[in-house]
């Protein structure tokens, strides 16, 4: 949500700004502004829109030559997007410039006060006000870093912010709270960004910022201090993927590229994780034997597609550890009161590690004595730093803003998670967990096959763009998937599509179905719980007796389904638990085509933005 970008050293900080938002652009795309300090006074330019818009005024119009800028990439809050309430925002006399992710929730406040000493404010942001209160703390402090720490000490609410001042040509400062940004360390360069992306094309050095810092940059290093002047302690690490990971590779979209990446992706995030003792690992576990044996329940917490993968979890932990465990939406939590002590274990799982309904919700239940194990696929991110134990997804990044990879990786990070717990807890053998481990590694090249037999999915995808509905109905585990299907045909083709348990469909949805309106059903297996299997197939007969066109996504072998399926999608067999890895597959193809078909930008879809760190 909003994308950050600072720069100082010896490279044009337009050019490496705008390059570094172009991958920050997955945050938000309302419009993009950068700023450069130079002759003497501050260039900055911004435009309403995608940073496209940006890059060709900045190509009619470049700006004076600097080494040090920022820049932004924009998702709509305070103020709609026009080239005014993009940002960077300036003061009155034009000498600060500041970008912004978050909310300052007592901006209104902040802007009466402004006003009211005579300030001019140009735009509906609640970011101005700081660029204004830059400049007033600036003609004091007479430096901006410390000019930084008293504004922030006055702002309530989420927020990064980086600034630029025409008096320090030399100096980026920025400051969070609640909202990401990481430092990069180059060779007489330094870089700040929402996200390392941004400058993982010049270092992979990155430093980890705390809750309430502030750093200067400098080209020849950083100085962090609390908001309160105090020196601060950080963190170094080494970013373990290299530029390449985020390119498209010669695919048309990231989205298709973070397709195919999935089996890497799974094989990725299963590596190393038995040790040389034959037990299961996870990264980091701050959290004792004995009271990871004491938890009498788990509650698994996260946002859109991570909560589809939190809502198999359930089964999965349910099932492997005989622990009761409930899944719930990160934004509904903390404000139901849920009941929660020293004895219960929340997992929670986010992709970008800075959703912030998943942040609040993991630090309610700290608040309430509760322990907390992430599943993240971003190092240095807020949520595995604030948690008690972290499993790291090796998706590397995922810039389509519909999630893909990272919901398989989550998957098997989930039942990686239903294992260790299975294993500290003694309900599961040590040769029970590496049987299935054993079987989540044969998944890699299952999906690989699965990505082989696609054509006749895309092309059906093509065939329905003119239709209004799909709907997608599944049992067991294939429910979740039901939903993560209809959300990312929501997402990307912009169409009504609705997930449903196929036993629900007769109280209420089936009313839905009429001639020709296609249903998308996920078949259990027909081995192992085969009941389940024979009452989907009653519910494929059900609706189809009132005209649907079924889509069927079985697995091979299974004929029991062929007389009741319009279209039928092989996926291949594999243990009932572990289906989600396979059947997700055609859904996220099926989505990509459709949309492509209806002239839809798949990676940067409507209103949507990929991190969303405001509540
Ligand atoms: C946004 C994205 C979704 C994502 C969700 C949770 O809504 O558009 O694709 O699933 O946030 O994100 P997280 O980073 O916490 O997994």
């Amino acid at each position: 949500m909003c994308g950050i970008v600072g720069y100082v050293g010896g490279q044009s900080a337009q050019d490496v700004v705008v390059a570094g938002l172009r991958r920050l652009e997955y945050r938000g795309y309302d419009s993009a502004g950068v700023a450069v300090p130079a002759d003497g006074g501050l260039a900055s330019a911004k435009k309403a829109g995608k940073l496209v818009n940006l890059e060709k005024e900045l190509k009619d119009r470049p700006l004076p030559a600097g080494n040090t800028g920022l820049g932004h990439t924009r998702w709509a809050t305070h103020g709609g997007p026009t080239d005014a309430n993009a940002h960077p925002h300036l003061d009155n006399a034009g000498r600060v410039a500041v970008v912004h992710n978050g909310i300052i929730e007592n901006f209104a406040v902040l802007r009466e006060e402004l006003t009211g000493r005579g300030h001019h404010l140009a735009s509906e942001t609640d970011t101005e006000v700081v660029a204004h209160l830059l400049a007033e703390a600036y003609s004091s402090a007479g430096e901006l870093a410390e000019a930084m720490r008293q504004v922030c000490r006055r702002l309530e609410g989420a927020f990064t912010l980086v600034a630029v001042h025409a008096d320090e040509p030399g100096t980026v400062v920025g400051a969070r709270r609640n909202s990401p940004l990481v430092v990069g360390v180059g060779d007489g360069e330094m870089f700040l960004a929402s996200d390392v992306a941004a400058f993982i094309a010049h270092t992979r050095s990155a430093i980890e910022l705390g809750q309430d810092q502030v750093v200067e940059l400098r080209r020849d290093g950083a100085t962090v201090t609390g908001f309160d002047g105090h020196p601060a302690g950080t963190r170094a690490y080494h970013v373990d993927w290299d530029a390449s990971a985020a390119e498209k590779g010669g695919y048309a979209s990231f989205m298709l590229k973070e397709i195919a990446d999935q089996p890497k992706a799974v094989a990725d995030t299963l590596l190393g994780r038995i040790g040389a003792s034959g037990a299961l690992r996870l990264d980091e576990v701050r959290i004792p034997p004995h009271e990871l044996r004491d938890v009498d329940k788990v509650v698994v917490v996260a946002c859109g597609t991570a909560f589809h993968a939190g809502m198999i979890a359930k089964y999965a932990i349910e099932h492997i550890t005989r622990l009761p465990c409930e899944t719930e939406l990160a934004s509904e939590f903390r404000y139901r009161d849920p009941i929660l002590d020293g004895r219960t274990l929340v997992v929670a799982i986010s992709q970008s590690g800075e959703t912030m309904d998943t942040l609040m919700a993991l630090r309610h239940a700290r608040e309430q004595g509760a322990r907390v194990l992430a599943i993240c696929n971003t190092n240095g991110s807020t949520i595995p730093r604030e948690s008690d134990a972290v499993l790291y997804t090796h998706a590397g990044p995922e810039v389509a803003v519909a999630s893909t990879k990272a919901f398989l990786t989550q998957l098997v990070a989930c039942y990686l998670v239903a294992l260790y717990l299975g294993q500290v807890r003694g309900t599961k053998w040590g040769d029970e967990i590496r049987t299935v481990v054993h079987q989540l590694s044969d998944i890699p090249r299952q999906v690989e096959a699965v990505l082989g037999t696609m054509e006749p999915v895309r092309e059906l995808a093509r065939t329905l763009a003119d239709r209004d509905t799909v709907l997608f109905v599944g049992r067991h585990v294939g429910y979740p998937v039901a939903l993560e299907g209809a959300l990312k045909l929501k997402e990307l083709a912009y169409m009504h599509a609705e997930g449903f348990a196929a036993g629900e469909l007769k109280h209420g949805p089936i009313a839905l179905v009429d001639e020709g309106l296609p249903v998308v059903v996920i078949v259990p297996s027909p081995r192992g719980r085969s009941v389940l299997h024979d009452k989907i197939v009653s519910n494929i007969q059900e609706i189809r007796a009132r005209g649907a066109r079924t889509v069927v996504i079985a697995e091979e072998g299974d004929e029991a389904v062929v007389p009741y399926a319009d279209h039928l999608v092989r996926i291949p067999a594999v243990p009932t638990l572990l289906q989600p890895l396979v059947a997700t597959v055609p859904l996220q193809v099926f989505a990509c085509e459709l949309a492509t078909a209806r002239g839809n930008e798949v990676d940067q879809p409507r209103n949507l933005a990929k991190s969303v760190t405001v509540e």
